[in-house]
């Protein structure tokens, strides 16, 4: 069973992240730190919290992390994940899981103590922190896999992925901080499309957690639909949890990456030298493809033990 972190800016597909992070057997979840990325890190943390209430995991600690990028400044993603970064269904009551009094760097210490390893699913400003101000809690990450990047286009600049957009510091900074990394880009999760059959099989779980998702999704399909054009929207975060799951989920191959950060259009672009072309030794392992039916029998039965 390996130890996880999830740093995550809950967000839609990071609330089926966390969902599967709690459920499977194949990992331990230890911690939630946030970030500010798709909303404000507030917005964020009650996510997070709400996700874990649902989900019954009470125990898990919940901590708030960095509020903005290293150095440049928020850009939030409301438009692809609404004014609470998680519309959909409508809560009335608090979340019951509490935010802990330990900051999230303060609470990545502590679990860090023992090796661990992170799954990152938004801007990795709180990790390259870390890696800055604690580098021998740093030392005991076994390994970061990242929702973030892509080998090709992206999707909130010509060439860069959001999570890479909003902090490209902070990604330049882990990627080269010798920690092994693992990408999944938009390559991989746009093989993770939530279609009419997907959202069959959570009816069939037939559960108010099954239904919260639904909705989730409902709400993520509609700006998909409407910003991008997809038929059925990708729900890329869990797909990094699915790689530490099962590696066999998520095939990688070992390539050079570098971030770009000092692109005049380019900032945020993963650069990923599958060909070889710049001779620079393979520093990362780049998801490639995705096994749709063990990825969404993986989600189904998290959501349907957790209900
Ligand atoms: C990533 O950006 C966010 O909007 C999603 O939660 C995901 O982590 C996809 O580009
Ligand atoms: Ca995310």
């Amino acid at each position: 069973v390996t130890p996880l972190i999830l740093d995550c800016d809950p967000g839609h597909d990071d609330a089926l992240a966390i969902l599967l992070a709690v459920a499977d057997p194949a990992v331990s979840l230890q911690a939630v730190t946030t970030v500010a990325g798709n909303q404000t890190v507030d917005k964020c943390t009650l996510n997070a919290r709400r996700v874990l209430s649902l989900a019954g995991a009470a125990s898990v600690p919940v901590a708030r992390g960095a509020d903005r990028p290293l150095v440049r400044p928020l850009r939030i993603a409301d438009d692809v994940h609404g004014g609470t970064g998680l519309d959909g269904p409508t809560f009335t009551d608090s979340p019951s899981v509490p935010e802990s009094d330990l900051s999230a760097q303060e609470l990545l210490v502590d679990v860090l103590r023992t090796p661990a390893t992170i799954v990152a699913t938004g801007a990795l400003t709180n990790i390259a922190r870390l890696i800055t101000a604690a580098p021998e809690a740093a030392a005991n990450i076994t390994e970061i896999v990242w929702m973030g990047g892509s080998t090709d286009r992206g999707n909130i600049a010509p060439l860069a992925e959001a999570n890479a957009y909003v902090d490209p510091e902070a990604a330049d900074l882990v990627v080269r901080s010798g920690i092994p990394f693992t990408m999944c880009g938009l390559n991989v999760t746009h093989q993770a499309l939530v279609t009419q059959d997907v959202l069959a099989r959570f009816t069939r779980i037939g559960t108010p957690l099954a239904r919260v998702c639904i909705e989730w999704m409902t709400f993520f399909a509609s700006t998909y639909r409407d910003l991008f054009g997809f038929p059925s929207p990708p729900l890329h975060d869990p797909v990094a949890v699915a790689r530490v799951i099962d590696p066999g989920i998520v095939h990688c191959v070992e390539a050079n990456l570098v971030v770009e950060t000092a692109g005049v259009w380019t900032a945020g672009a993963t650069v990923v030298d599958l060909d070889g072309y710049t001779g620079r030794p393979p520093n990362a392992h780049i998801a490639t493809h995705l096994n749709r039916d063990a990825f969404w029998d993986r989600i189904i039965r998290a959501v349907s033990v957790l209900s």
